[in-house]
C-alpha cells in the first residue's frame, strides 16, 4: 500500500503542485486545507490532472483535536506542512494573527502528528529567514535574522520543529525547505498561482498587466546596487520546487539524514533582475508591457539568491526549469484560468 502523506495547505499554489508530484511518485496525499486562500475548484482540477479521487479535509491546523481524529482514520507516514499566511505587509499590520495561525497552528499540527506515531516532516520555510543580508548567494549556515513578523514565524517554526525532533522521545524527523522565489505553473495549465486576494509578487502582477486587469507595472526602484539597478531574485519553477519536496520526503523516510533536523535552500542559484523578468515576459508575449519606475518598496532587499549546493548534495535534486519555462507556464496558466472564468469575479 502506498505511503500516505498529510499535506497541509494542499489546495494552495505550492501545495497543489506538491499533491501532483506526490501522486506521480506513488504516494497517497491526504490534503488538509481550510480554504482561506484557495478556490473550491482546485480539488476538482487536481483530480482531473492526477486521474484520482483525492482525500481532502477542511480542517484548520489550529484544530488539534480535528487533526488527531483525522490521523487516527488516515494514518500518515509523512507530513508536508505548507498551510500558512504569507503576506509580509499584512504580517506587519496584524502580527498576532500571523503568530497565532502560523506558529500556533504548526505547534498544534506537529504535536498531533508526532502523537499519532510521527514520521517524516517537511516544512515550507522561506529565504526570508536570512533577512537583509549582503551576500552574493545565501548558504544555510548564515545567520537566521528575519526582518518582519512573517519571516519571524518561519524562523520560529523551524526552531520549534528542530527542538521537537531533537527531543529524546521524538518519533519524527524534520526538514525545512527555504524557498527563494517560486514562479510558473504546471505545464498542463490545469493548476497555477491563483491568489484570492490582490497579489504582491512580481510574476502574478506582470500577468495582471498582460491580461489588462491592471493598468501598468511599477518597478520598485532602479537604484539598487545590482547590474541594472533593479532588485535581483532567484526565481524557481514551482514544479521543480514540488519535486524537491517529494525527494526530501523520500530521503527522510529512508532514514537518509544523520541529523534529526536539516534546513536546505531551494533555489536555482541563477540571479534575475526585475527588468530581466519583464523582458522575458515581453519576449513570450511579443509585445511591450506598460510600466513605470517607482520608489523602492519598504522592506525589499537588493539581492536574494540561493547557494543551492546543499540541496543538490543531500537530496540529489536540482532545479531543471529556467526563467523561460516559468514565464511560458505562468502565461499558459493565465490563459486557461481566464478561459474558465476563474478570474472574472476579481475584475
Ligand atoms: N517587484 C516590482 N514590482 C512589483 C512587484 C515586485 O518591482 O509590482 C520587485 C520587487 O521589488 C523585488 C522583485 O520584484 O525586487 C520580486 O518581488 P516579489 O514580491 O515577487 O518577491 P519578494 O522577493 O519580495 O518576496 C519573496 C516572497 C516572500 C518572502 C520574500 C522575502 O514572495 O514570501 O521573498 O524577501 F517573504
Amino acid at each position: 500500500m502506498a505511503n500516505k502523506i498529510l499535506v497541509t495547505g494542499g489546495l494552495g499554489y505550492i501545495g497543489s503542485h506538491c499533491v501532483v508530484a506526490l501522486c506521480e511518485a506513488g504516494y497517497e496525499p491526504v490534503i488538509v486545507d481550510n480554504h482561506s486562500n484557495a478556490r473550491a475548484s482546485v480539488l476538482e482540477r487536481l483530480e482531473r490532472l492526477t486521474g484520482r479521487e483525492l482525500s481532502c479535509f477542511d480542517i484548520d491546523i489550529r484544530n488539534r483535536a480535528g487533526l488527531e481524529t483525522l490521523l487516527q482514520r488516515e494514518p500518515c507516514q509523512g507530513l508536508i506542512h505548507l498551510a500558512a499566511f504569507k503576506a509580509v505587509g499584512e504580517s506587519v499590520a496584524q502580527p498576532l494573527r500571523y503568530y497565532d495561525n502560523n506558529v500556533g497552528g504548526s505547534v498544534s499540527l506537529f504535536d498531533a502528528f508526532d502523537a499519532a506515531g510521527g514520521g517524516a516532516i517537511v516544512f515550507s520555510s522561506s529565504a526570508t529567514v536570512y533577512g537583509d543580508v549582503e551576500a552574493k548567494s545565501l548558504h544555510e549556515n548564515m545567520p537566521v535574522q528575519p526582518t518582519n513578523p512573517y519571516g519571524q514565524t518561519k524562523a520560529m517554526i523551524e526552531q520549534v520543529l528542530a527542538d521537537m525532533v531533537r527531543a529524546r522521545d521524538a518519533r519524527s524527523r524534520g526538514l525545512a525547505l527555504r524557498y527563494f522565489n517560486p514562479a510558473g505553473a504546471h505545464d498542463s495549465a490545469i493548476i497555477g498561482e491563483d491568489p484570492k486576494d490582490a497579489p504582491n509578487n512580481l510574476f502574478p502582477i506582470i500577468v495582471q498587466v498582460a491580461v489588462g486587469q491592471r493598468e501598468r507595472l511599477t518597478i520598485f526602484g532602479e537604484d539598487y546596487d545590482t547590474p541594472d539597478g533593479t532588485g535581483v531574485r532567484d526565481y524557481i519553477h514551482v514544479v521543480d520546487l514540488a519535486q524537491a519536496h517529494v525527494k526530501a520526503l523520500t530521503v527522510l523516510l529512508s532514514g537518509g539524514f544523520d541529523a534529526p533536523f536539516t534546513a536546505l535552500n531551494l533555489g536555482t542559484g541563477t540571479p534575475y533582475s526585475v527588468r530581466e523578468v519583464i523582458a522575458a515576459f515581453e519576449a513570450e508575449l511579443s509585445r511591450k508591457l506598460p510600466q513605470t519606475m517607482g520608489e523602492r518598496r519598504p522592506g525589499d532587499v537588493a539581492t536574494l539568491v540561493a547557494d543551492p549546493s546543499a540541496a543538490m548534495a543531500q537530496l540529489g535534486w536540482r532545479a531543471e526549469r529556467g526563467l523561460e519555462a516559468m514565464v511560458r507556464d505562468a502565461w499558459r496558466w493565465a490563459g486557461a484560468a481566464r478561459q474558465w472564468g476563474l478570474w472574472d469575479e476579481d475584475t
